[in-house]
């Protein structure tokens, strides 16, 4: 068993499809076993997306981060990070494959931060990335 950071996103929490979401997860054996609706801080934002803040998008990535309400979750399932990660489909929704979280509630956005889910991309992020949102022993349990 293994456990991934999601964040459903402002455009998607936004579009009232949250729900949805948690369904897709549920059809891919990923369990939700921590949640929470949220509005993040820029100084939060800042700091959970850091190690991107030299890239051009940051400003546009926090500014749309913190624009709207965000559910963030820790999911645990086999093989979480990587079952999630196909799920959510490519960063760009456009490139997103069918069936897939970005190409089914995302296809039609051009900005790539609004693409309806984050979710860690190796087991040191999810450890930092559970462990900033809901702490060490989410981490851990
Ligand atoms: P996410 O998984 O949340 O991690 C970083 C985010 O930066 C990424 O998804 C995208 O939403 C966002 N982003 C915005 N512009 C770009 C870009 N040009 N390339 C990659 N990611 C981008």
């Amino acid at each position: 068993m293994e456990k991934t950071l999601s964040i459903i996103k402002p455009d998607a929490v936004k579009k009232g499809v949250a729900d949805e979401i948690n369904q897709m997860l549920a059809d891919v054996g990923l369990n939700v076993v921590e949640q929470k609706k949220t509005t993040l801080s820029r100084a939060q934002a800042e700091d959970f997306y850091g190690e991107h803040k030299e890239r051009p998008f940051f400003g546009d990535l926090v500014g749309f981060m913190t624009s709207g309400e965000v559910v963030i979750q820790v999911l645990e399932g086999e093989n979480a990070i990587k079952a999630y990660r196909e799920v959510m489909g490519a960063t760009n929704p456009k490139e997103a494959a069918e069936g897939t979280i970005r190409h089914r509630f995302a296809r039609d956005t051009e900005d790539l931060s609004a693409n309806a889910v984050h979710g860690s991309d190796s087991p040191e992020s999810a450890s930092r990335e559970i462990n900033f949102f809901f702490g060490s022993e989410a981490v851990a349990a």
